[in-house]
């Protein structure tokens, strides 16, 4: 992250500039909620179309789909996260706090569900009270589907995107038609009752899941998973995160989950140290084995060139969509000295930047006001952008610079006689005078070259 971030300094941008707010805010919030203002949710689909660009559109052995949030509670039983999906919780029995035990130990690292550590917990961290016994929590909501509330009834929200993909692992295969290896990837929402929601948008009760299920022949499964872990960390240098803030860590068997052979995690290094970003599975075919033995389908695969039916072995990359906002933002968050002023700054990726061009009339003088508007009307059908003729220029500038804008265009009194608008770059500041006729082929050169 950037040594000036603090996660103080950027829960108060997100509030000011509006974008993440705290979920139902006006009624008290309620933990592990949050809900993204109008810059917020232009960063957040940019943060998708960006992995969907690279993980979809410019590979040819990967295909999008969209699964529904409630499945049959049946898929629960088979992945195991009836079972096994739960926490370690403890209550202090003299202020009453409660807490992930594995968290206590300080052993585990953040966002993982570890259980072993349970057991040595013994103090409150808080108060030194005495500890509860840890039990067991199943992180999964629960719901019930059509009036009546029984246990035939009982339904679950996914708490991952993966086993909707898992479910239609044969679908796809026969529509699209695809040999191995096949990947199949989604974005969606999962749901997770974590006991100790936190640090900001990091550990959320409701959050977003960019995940890809990648079919392969066991054998190559390795291979493959090394390509993986390269693809992913790649992409997050591309998008311009400091090498020095992100790593690639092999879990130790001891954190693998119950599905997994083995499995990298995409780090990043947050305020409160090492934390995973992004899981990159080997699932083997444990989900496609327990999904056929539960359901009684075929999900087997023919392989040609063994004359053999197989069963996938699956490479999982699974990403956050909102704790990879949140380490966009740390990372790009800057604050520099100019002429005896702070200036804040993002400096996100271009592409990920919620507003690309700004239009900034010098002043709201009439005679500015309709070229102004005009030129507005060439940008915006390109780019999202803002038109702001509030305050100075120089504060103008500045509110563009702390949400990341990477380009201004301002409209001044030599515009009239000149027909050119000035450029004013985010990170430089430097400034270019273009005639508004090459506008918009200058702001393309600047905002789509790599
Ligand atoms: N399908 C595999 C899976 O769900 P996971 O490690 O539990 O694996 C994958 O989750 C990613 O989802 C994590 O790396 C993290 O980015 C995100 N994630 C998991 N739990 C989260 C939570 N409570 N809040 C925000 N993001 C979360």
């Amino acid at each position: 992250m950037s040594t000036k971030a603090t996660v103080e300094k950027l829960v108060s941008l997100c509030k000011r500039r509006g974008l993440v707010f705290q979920g139902s805010e006006i009624y008290g919030g309620i933990g592990g909620f949050w809900d993204y203002g109008p810059l917020g949710v232009e960063l957040k689909n940019n943060i998708k179309q960006a992995w969907w660009r690279a993980v979809v559109q410019e590979r040819d052995d990967v295909v999008g789909q969209d699964a529904a949030i409630v499945m049959n509670p049946t898929v629960w039983r088979a992945s195991g996260h009836l079972d096994t999906f739960a926490d370690p919780m403890v209550d202090c029995k003299e202020c009453k706090k409660r807490f992930r035990a594995d968290d206590l130990v300080g052993a585990v690292p953040a966002g993982t569900h570890g259980h072993e550590a349970a057991a040595k917990v013994s103090r409150c961290p808080e108060c030194g009270g005495e500890l509860t016994e840890p039990r067991m929590f199943n992180l999964m909501f629960r719901t019930y589907v059509g009036p009546v509330e029984d246990d035939a009834s009982t339904a679950y929200l996914r708490p991952e995107t993966a086993q909707g993909i898992f479910v239609n692992f044969a679908n796809v295969l026969t529509t699209t038609r695809k040999k191995l290896p096949l990947g199949i990837a989604q974005i969606g929402k999962a749901f997770r009752n974590e006991i100790t929601p936190g640090n900001f948008i990091f550990r959320d009760r409701e959050f977003e899941q960019m995940e890809i299920e990648y079919f392969v022949k066991p054998g190559t499964d390795e291979q493959w998973h090394q390509h993986w872990v390269e693809e992913r960390y790649n992409w997050y240098l591309g998008l311009g995160m400091r090498k020095e803030n992100v790593r690639v860590r092999q879990l130790d068997r001891e954190e693998l989950a119950h599905y997994a052979k083995d499995t990298y995690e995409v780090e990043y290094l947050f305020p409160m140290g090492w934390s995973e970003l992004e899981g990159i599975a080997n699932r083997t075919d444990f989900d496609l084995r327990r999904h056929a033995e539960f359901s009684g389908r075929d999900l087997t695969y023919f392989d040609e060139e063994s004359g053999e039916h197989i069963i996938p072995y699956v490479i999982e990359p699974s990403a956050g969509v909102d704790r990879l906002l949140m380490a966009f933002l740390m990372d790009a968050y800057d604050e520099e000295e100019v002429r005896g002023e702070t200036r804040v700054i993002l400096r996100l990726h271009k592409d990920l930047a919620p507003i690309k061009v700004a239009v900034l009339p010098l002043s709201r003088h009439e005679k500015l006001v309709p070229p102004a508007r005009e030129v507005w009307g060439l940008v915006r059908k390109h780019w999202m952008s803002q038109y702001d003729d509030a305050q100075s220029i120089g504060r103008r500038y500045r509110r563009q610079d702390e949400v990341g804008t990477p380009l201004c265009v301002t409209v001044d009194f030599d515009t009239l006689e000149d027909e050119a608008v000035t450029i004013r770059e985010r990170d430089s500041m430097e400034q270019v005078r273009v005639p508004i006729a090459g506008l918009v082929a200058a702001l393309r050169e600047r905002l789509e070259t790599a």
